[in-house]
């Protein structure tokens, strides 16, 4: 049976915490920065939810867009302008992660009796930083300890000039989206350190390219410079950095309209 897709796009916001009890302040400090601060601070999420479901034949629509707002606000109410560590019953074990509020997201969408089945969501804490999970990384449920997986994505932003096909040189800002994807660690609510992969970045990718002109990049001698190119060589570039977890996806684009992804 054929089944349909329909993604929905709600924004929320809360305000979260990240410390891990059984740890000293100090490497609470260490591994979540300014995220470990006392004072809490706030996110506008937005959340890209997919549902799969059979078309109505009688209305044409896996479930109407009227009742799925209703439903999907009324399940957000218990998030939305609340404290994720204190308001709400989900993060008194689990830090307040973007990847650990997607699973949770992930958990109540898939209970809920009157929403078709989800098949994909992605979590935006903000414009450079999304987890996205789906039904293949899922294992367990809310109760039991952290054995799901996540997609954690960053935003980079660089700015490059190539030489075109006719010779002309062009200048472009590029928009850069790293993705890995890995379990969720019990102690860090995190696939991986973030302030890791911005290390990694910053020393693999960002001082390589950043405003230098990529046709003279060695990576470049015999291939022209094209966004889908350059994600291909910003993924081999990567890649041994990124064992555990892996590299899961790479996407440049230098405007609005067209993206080029490189993955496995
Ligand atoms: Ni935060």
């Amino acid at each position: 049976m054929s089944k349909a897709t329909l993604t929905k796009r709600l924004e929320f916001c809360s305000s979260h915490r990240y410390h891990n009890p059984q740890w000293d302040d100090a490497k609470n400090r260490a591994v979540f920065g300014l995220c470990n601060n006392v004072n809490t601070h706030g996110h506008n999420y937005l959340l890209e939810v997919t549902l799969r479901g059979d078309i109505d034949p009688v209305t044409g629509m896996i479930i109407n867009l009227y009742d799925l707002k209703h439903t999907l606000n009324q399940i957000l109410e218990q998030f939305d302008h609340k404290n994720l560590n204190l308001d709400t019953p989900y993060f008194a074990k689990r830090i307040p992660t973007t990847e650990n509020l997607a699973v949770t997201l992930w958990h109540i969408f898939k209970k809920h009796p009157d929403l078709p089945y989800p098949d994909a969501l992605r979590l935006y804490e903000d414009e450079t930083l999304y987890a996205e999970v789906n039904e293949s990384f899922m294992n367990g449920d809310l109760q039991s300890s952290n054995r799901e997986s996540a997609v954690i994505a960053r935003r980079y932003v660089f700015s490059a000039v190539h030489q075109s096909r006719t010779g002309n040189i062009q200048g472009h800002d590029y928009d850069l989206w790293i993705a890995t994807k890995g379990h969720i660690s019990d102690d860090t609510g995190q696939v991986m350190n973030l302030q890791t992969v911005d290390q990694i970045v910053r020393a693999q990718v960002l001082t390589r390219f950043d405003q230098q002109n990529l046709s003279r990049d060695e990576a470049f001698a015999n291939i022209p410079v094209t966004d889908s190119a350059l994600a291909k060589v910003i993924w081999e570039t990567l890649a041994p950095h990124f064992q555990t977890p892996p590299l899961y996806r790479i996407s440049v684009s230098q405007q609005p309209d067209a993206v080029a992804v490189f993955s496995v």
